[in-house]
């Protein structure tokens, strides 16, 4: 039985900041440019006022070799996004339109 439970945020996003050594042999989201997309992402997200958007740096999500890597709750969509055009392109349609960016979207199997 689903819970119906009062939600703190409208979105909420998770964002892999791992670091690892150069060299590692799973590499890491941050070795691959993440922190800085996730800088712009905050600035964006505080920018636009998007108080009901929440946004956490977690440690490995588990698909390294994709990285770097974000994923949008509650859709559970993950996103590797490459550029500051695609941050931005995800914050106006997703996070302010409730449209997931298509062309961004990782499908992920294990
Ligand atoms: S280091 Fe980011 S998913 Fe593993």
């Amino acid at each position: 039985m689903p819970l119906d439970l009062p939600q703190t945020f409208r979105h909420h996003v998770f964002c892999c900041a791992q670091q690892r050594p150069p060299g590692h042999p799973r590499g890491s989201c941050a070795a691959k440019g993440a922190h800085p997309l996730w800088q712009r992402l905050d600035q964006k997200i505080q920018g636009k006022g998007l108080t009901d958007v929440g946004m956490a740096m977690t440690g490995c999500l588990g698909f390294c070799s994709a990285g770097p890597l974000m994923v949008v709750y509650p859709e559970g969509i993950w996103y590797r996004p490459e550029t500051p055009e695609d941050i931005d392109e995800i914050v106006e349609s997703h996070l302010v339109g409730d449209t997931p960016v298509e062309r961004l979207v990782m499908v992920l199997t294990r």
